[in-house]
């Protein structure tokens, strides 16, 4: 896998980055969040690298971006107890309020964060390598995320304002929260994904202990100011370190209600064990995924490549949603392999800010090494790498490289590579396809493209009962964000959404009466008198 001379001038000298992009001094981050309160650490500090190496003299070396607080398992505890205490077993200001004033609060945060957007968006590039323009998407789909979330809860709340009355029983429903969320999202989106639990559960009432992704850490840092005066002290709680230290102490306190975790299915498994009263513990996961992308003999082999590509390779293939092996029907898979080969050819190397960049630095240590390792075990076991420069290496960066004719037994046939690795599988009787499918120990998604309706109408209902979305002629993808995210087997536990997630962090309650004048008028006085948030007619705008 040499072939360096493909990328010659991938790292940039200090003085090649456009004075825009500098990043500056490192940022040495000292301060948490707890209770409403900047805690100054004083213990050790995790150092952050950034995937993006300088070219030097000595080599490439990768830029130091700062530190952040390793907390200990008692500063993190001391994070938890602050949101049991804003929390007070469902008394306190926060899950106490009533939904409109709880948007206010939500709306001030996020008017805050759009200020933040330069900021987030360099740290962005920095941090995990996501090129500028995904970077940007990143940021401002968040904020969507928040204003949708915002709108959905206005008419969940409007629905909720009104009363029931079923076989003799008055009743009004509304969803209250559940108590202490625990928030902890993954590095490849370490905004977005992070938030789409976040909001929803502090919007619905909950507080929350928030840790940040193992990359993507310092970029939160220019939340913080405004997570602290946008809520009431202990309502957000933020921490930082090791997740094996934090993390298992927070979950074996058995003060988690709910654990909103985006990662591997093993590390969710784990966590959750630990917690001693697991019938309390409701959880929102989003975990590992391997998902095909099987390409029919009749399909538009155009449509089918171009998919395939951002579908493999946007953002390097560390989309949870990407397309992780693609089973290809014999009798197209040279052309498709041919006009792949092309298309990827056409993508740039190079560093985040740089326009039209699209392959970057990988941000995991190690991650380059066990790339190539998949690379050599299929190599071995008779798959070639069919694309010039396929696996090339410097430092941090690891060029795509595609691999045919993949099978079972390889490493890659079964493990989620995570990366920029592109594993075509030929199929000659879709039956193998299927059998991959439903012996696969994930479920999240997959891809046909083809045109025979007869077949695919086939495919879509042997598919359905085995991952959560099929696409049809398109890559997998999480959006748009109305639309369930879900996962079968291995792949998650719950469906987030916008609707969804409002539900996923809150639990129905009813107040019921039977329903004669008696009660009639005491749930009237009780709303004219407004003693009530719960029994209120109030219609939120
Ligand atoms: O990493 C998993 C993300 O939820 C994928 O989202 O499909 O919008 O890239 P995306």
């Amino acid at each position: 896998m040499s072939e360096a001379h493909l990328l010659p001038r991938l790292f940039p000298t200090p003085e090649e980055v456009p004075e825009a992009w500098r990043f500056g001094e490192p940022q040495v981050q000292k301060e948490y969040l707890v209770d409403g309160r900047f805690e100054q650490w004083g213990g050790p500090l995790a150092k952050v690298l950034s995937p993006i190496c300088f070219a030097t003299a000595q080599g490439d070396q990768p830029v130091e971006l700062g530190s952040t607080p390793r907390l200990s398992a008692d500063a993190a505890m001391q994070a938890l107890d602050a949101a049991v205490r804003a929390y007070d077993k469902g008394r306190g200001a926060w899950p106490m309020m009533r939904v409109a004033e709880r948007i206010r609060h939500v709306e001030g945060f996020l008017q805050r964060m759009r200020e933040q957007r330069g900021a987030v968006v360099k740290l962005l590039m920095w941090e995990i390598g996501k090129n500028l323009k995904d970077s940007e998407k990143e940021f401002d789909r968040t904020c969507d995320y928040i204003v949708d979330t915002i709108n959905a809860l206005k008419a969940l709340d409007r629905r909720s304002s009104r009363f029931e009355l079923e076989q003799d029983t008055l009743g009004q429903i509304r969803r209250v929260p559940l108590g202490v969320a625990l928030c902890m999202g993954p590095y490849n989106y370490p905004l977005n994904e992070t938030f789409t639990t976040l909001i929803p559960a502090l919007i619905m009432g909950n507080t929350v202990v928030f840790k940040p992704a193992k990359f993507g850490v310092l970029l939160i840092r220019p939340l913080l100011t405004a997570f602290r005066d946008s809520f009431p002290p202990g309502v957000i709680n933020v921490i930082y370190g090791s997740g094996r230290e934090t993390v298992s102490a927070l979950m074996a306190s058995g003060k988690v209600d709910i654990f909103a975790f985006i990662g591997t299915h093993k590390a969710a498994s784990e966590l959750k064990k630990l917690h001693p009263k697991p019938h309390r513990l409701r959880s929102a996961l989003g975990l590992d995924a391997k998902n095909p992308g099987i390409v029919l003999a009749d399909a538009d082999l155009e449509n089918a490549v171009n998919e395939c590509i951002t579908g493999t390779l946007s953002f390097n293939g560390q989309r949870c949603t990407a397309l992780k092996i693609l089973f290809v029907h014999q009798s197209i898979a040279d052309a498709f392999l041919a006009r792949f080969n092309e298309r990827l050819a056409g993508l740039a190397p190079g560093m985040p800010w740089e326009p039209g960049v699209s392959l970057t630095p990988l941000p995991e240590p190690g991650k380059v090494d066990y790339l190539s390792g998949l690379v050599t075990d299929a190599l071995a076991q008779g798959a070639q790498v069919v694309n010039p420069g396929g696996g090339t290496v410097r430092a941090s960066f690891f060029y795509p490289a595609v691999l045919y004719p993949v099978a079972a037994g390889m490493r890659v046939y079964d493990e989620e590579q995570f990366g920029p690795l592109v594993p075509v599988v030929p199929f000659s009787d879709i039956e193998q396809v299927i059998e991959y499918v439903l012996d696969a120990n994930y479920g999240q998604q997959l891809s046909l493209f083809g045109k025979d309706p007869l077949l695919l109408g086939r495919l879509v209902d042997t598919f359905a009962n085995q991952v959560g979305r099929i696409n049809l002629n398109a890559q997998c993808q999480r959006g748009p964000d109305q639309y369930p995210f879900n996962g079968r087997k291995d792949s998650a536990e719950g469906t987030l959404s916008v609707h969804d997630a409002l539900r996923s962090f809150s639990i129905r309650t009813l107040v019921a009466t039977r329903f004669n004048e008696a009660n009639k008028a005491l749930v009237s006085e009780i709303i004219q008198a407004r003693s009530s948030g719960f029994l209120s007619t109030d219609y939120i705008f």
